[in-house]
């Protein structure tokens, strides 16, 4: 595996890698865990060669959020990747990624606003943002990108249609189901925050979604059924509940009644210092 911090290695390295295979991006902040690795893994099975991404974006966090808290761990990721037979760790310094003078935007309106959009203002201008560039600067063949963050998925596949992109094209951006702990527990980084108290209750959130879908599916009243998925999750010991939505599963259109085409079903809610995602399928 290749080690490379600056933006002209890059390109000859993945200029390289591009003659003999297909070239796939697996963009991450690192703190890697199974899911990053499964991200791998699906590029790796569709013959493809592999570069990761590992770059904690300044411009998707928020003022008050865990920039400086986000766990940095390069030499233990680097090794991860190194066994998975990933050809090329891309780790960018905040000076490539955003050289002094840097001023532009990307801004996707609709499937970004509310849910994350809305807790978290600006977060996903910067995932657009960076994700367009890291896209640039790799130009792979395909994209890979996890459905446990879905409303992201979303917004990048809406750029990549609405800006014409190439490489990768909207259809070669591919979302991996959500990877998740022996008890159901959706795997993120943002788990490590979490004492041994905070993460045995954690997986009352997957749990009381679980409950929530049986309940739509069989017809239960969508905005009575989303209250008392609240009060189940903070009853579980959660802080507070951030949102928790049924959506159409493609355009995020905010559903009060159940649909005929496929939902999801969206949460984030605060435990202790962490603020945990997870989003489920619910079928028509
Ligand atoms: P990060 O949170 O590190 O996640 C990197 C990729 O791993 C994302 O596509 C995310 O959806 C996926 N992922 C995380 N946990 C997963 C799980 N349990 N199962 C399956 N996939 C999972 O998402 C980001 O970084 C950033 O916003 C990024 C896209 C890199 C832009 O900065």
């Amino acid at each position: 595996m290749q080690t490379v911090h600056a933006l002209d290695p890059l390109r000859n390295a993945v200029s390289e890698l591009r003659t003999a295979a297909p070239v796939a991006l697996v963009p991450t902040m690192g703190a890697l865990h199974d899911g990053h690795l499964t991200l791998v893994r699906e590029a790796k099975k569709r013959g493809a060669a592999v570069v990761v991404s590992i770059f904690v974006n300044p411009l998707q966090f928020g003022a008050n959020e865990d920039l400086d808290a986000y766990p940095r761990q390069l030499a233990r990721d680097s090794a991860l990747l190194e066994a998975e037979g990933v050809d090329i760790l891309w780790a960018p310094t905040a000076e490539a990624m955003y050289p002094a003078g840097f001023a532009s935007n990307i801004s996707v309106a609709g499937v970004s606003e509310g849910l994350c959009g809305a807790s978290r203002p600006g977060h996903f201008d910067g995932v657009a943002t960076v994700v367009c560039k890291l896209f640039n600067q790799v130009m792979p063949d395909i994209a890979l990108f996890g459905e446990k963050d879905w409303q992201q998925l979303a917004v990048i596949r809406r750029m990549a249609r609405d800006l014409d992109l190439t490489r990768p094209a909207a259809d070669a951006i591919l979302g991996v189901p959500t990877v998740r702990e022996a008890d159901g527990l959706a795997m993120s980084s943002r788990n490590a925050y979490l004492s041994a108290e905070e993460r045995a209750a954690a997986v009352s959130l997957p749990t009381a979604m679980r409950t929530a879908i049986a309940a739509i599916e069989g017809g239960a009243d969508v905005p009575a059924t989303l209250a008392a998925l609240e009060a189940d999750i903070v009853a579980g010991g959660f802080r507070s509940v951030d949102y928790a939505e049924l959506r159409d599963a493609d355009d995020l259109k905010v559903l009060n009644t159940r649909s005929h085409r496929p939902m999801r079903l969206i949460v984030a809610a605060r435990i202790g210092p962490a603020r945990l995602i997870d989003n489920m399928a619910v079928n028509p």
